[in-house]
């Protein structure tokens, strides 16, 4: 278990920053906290960790985005014992759940095509909504509380 406190919402982007070199193929992080936690900020930090340039927007009306990671040369080899799909990573989907109505509805738009899938990193906002999709999946809990003003505590747990 890990703890920080944040006192801005670049402070929590750094956080994701450095989280996001921790991140490994197939990983699914769930993203708890209230509105205005700061969940997409935490997934816009850990996006530009990844590489990733493009502007993150929250996916509340899509449900889901999907984002390619850029292969950043060169690309370091497999080290000793690990798997090459292991530290490739190629795509990152960020799912928020808020809005929607059934676990169906994330299934027709494919996100079995995803979520715990090589070369892939999910991160569910709102992750209580689809405790059914979530089961069988080793995930990565982070949570966001609200402090005084902009403060923020993270609680990372795995
Ligand atoms: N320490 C902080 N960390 C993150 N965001 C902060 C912080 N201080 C202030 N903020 C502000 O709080 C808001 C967090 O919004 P954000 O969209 O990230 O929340 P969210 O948890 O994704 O909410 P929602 O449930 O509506 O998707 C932003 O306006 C951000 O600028
Ligand atoms: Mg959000």
């Amino acid at each position: 278990m890990k703890k920080i406190t944040t006192h801005s919402d670049q402070e929590t982007k750094d956080f994701g920053k450095k989280f996001a070199s921790s991140l490994r193929s197939g990983d699914v992080v769930c993203l708890y906290g209230e509105l205005g936690a700061g969940k997409t900020t935490l997934v816009k930090g850990i996006a530009e960790g990844l590489g990733i340039k493009d502007d993150i927007t929250s996916p509340t009306f899509t449900l889901m985005n999907v984002y390619q990671i850029e292969p950043t040369p060169p690309r370091r080899p497999p080290a000793r014992g690990e798997s090459p799909t292991n530290y490739k990573l190629q795509t990152l989907v960020h799912i928020d759940t808020y809005r929607l109505k059934n676990e169906r509805e994330l299934l027709d738009i494919g996100v079995e095509d995803y979520l715990g899938q090589p070369g892939t990193v999910t991160i569910v906002e709102w992750p209580e909504k689809v405790e059914g999709l979530l089961k069988n999946k080793k995930v990565i809990k982070i949570t966001l509380e609200h402090g005084e003003k902009d403060e923020r505590t993270i609680n990372l747990s795995s």
